[in-house]
């Protein structure tokens, strides 16, 4: 296995992906959080199979994260990042820090996806898909990335990327790969760490609402209060659990159906577990 490359400035890793480009090779990447998981190797892997060199990038995105969210608490592991990424075939991991991609200051300059952004997860985090959509246009701009995976789990900001991509004309293709679980049916994410013991049979209970509004719109019922409420019924008796918003979208403009749904929509929800904040979503079709 070919040792990886750790970049950390800006010029090198773009230097690195026009090298690569002037040889006709296609080149990915995979924006990450770090503390890497299987769905996170998921996106990598997928990478992998479909392009010739594949950038990782590992950077905690402080405008994303509220003032009273975790980002001081967001869990962290560089060298396990680094093993991980190679294992699953990486060529390289960007780890740069905050003035790197941030040069004139968090506040500089910012790029801002209407609508999309302000409902479901935008409702309770307001401006996070702000700091998203902006540091997501950096890494591509830096990477000049042919293709860029992101994973169905935050369905929400896979839509905001595209539409951002779709409207600046940039020169990216994004490709969204399917929601990774443990055996148990929770959505792997890096916050799973932080449920303890007593809170993790709540956490399940996100899966097993939407499997239980899956089956019930199998069964044909079609009407969105309905299918949440199925959803909930799962979800609400479970200690620890605080429903923050349960809905059913469009998947395409995410716009929320109140009444009669068609044959086609996403069911999205997110879940406070003790204190951590969980989503999860499943296509309905
Ligand atoms: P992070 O939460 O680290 O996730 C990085 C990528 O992994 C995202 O595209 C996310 O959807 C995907 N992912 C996470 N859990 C997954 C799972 N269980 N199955 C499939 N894919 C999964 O999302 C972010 O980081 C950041 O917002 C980022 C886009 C990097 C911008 O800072």
């Amino acid at each position: 296995m070919e040792t990886i490359t750790i970049i950390r400035e800006a010029e090198t890793l773009s230097r690195w992906s026009q090298i690569h480009q002037r040889a006709a090779k296609s080149v990915a990447v995979v924006p990450t959080m770090g503390y890497l998981h299987e769905g996170h190797l998921s996106l990598i892997r997928a990478a992998r199979a479909q392009c010739d060199a594949v950038i990782v990038t590992d950077f905690v995105n402080p405008t994303q994260f509220g003032p009273n969210e975790d980002y001081a608490a967001y869990p962290r592991d560089e060298a396990m990042d680094i093993a991980l990424c190679q294992a699953a075939g990486a060529d390289v991991v960007f780890i740069p820090d905050v003035h790197t991609l941030y040069p004139n200051g968090q506040d500089a300059a910012w790029v801002d996806v209407k609508d999309l952004g302000d409902h479901l997860c935008g409702a309770s985090r307001p401006g996070h898909f702000r700091g998203v959509a902006t540091v997501v246009m950096k890494l591509l701009c830096i990477s000049r990335a042919d293709f860029a995976f992101f994973g169905q789990k935050d369905y929400q900001q896979l839509r905001v990327v595209q539409h951002m991509v779709h409207d600046f004309g940039l020169p990216c293709q994004i490709i969204g790969c399917p929601i990774v679980r443990e055996p148990d049916g929770l959505a792997m994410s890096s916050r799973n760490v932080r449920l303890s013991q007593e809170e993790r049979p709540s956490a399940i209970a996100l899966s097993q609402g939407l499997a239980a509004a899956h089956q019930a719109f199998l069964n044909g019922e079609r009407d969105a209060r309905q299918l949440t409420d199925t959803a909930a019924s799962l979800i609400l008796p479970k200690p620890h659990a605080q429903i923050e918003y349960i809905a059913v979208a469009d998947p395409e403009t995410l716009e929320i159906f109140h009444h009669q749904i068609p044959n086609r929509a996403i069911m999205l929800l997110a879940v406070r577990v003790g204190n951590v904040r969980l989503i999860d979503n499943m296509l309905l079709e």
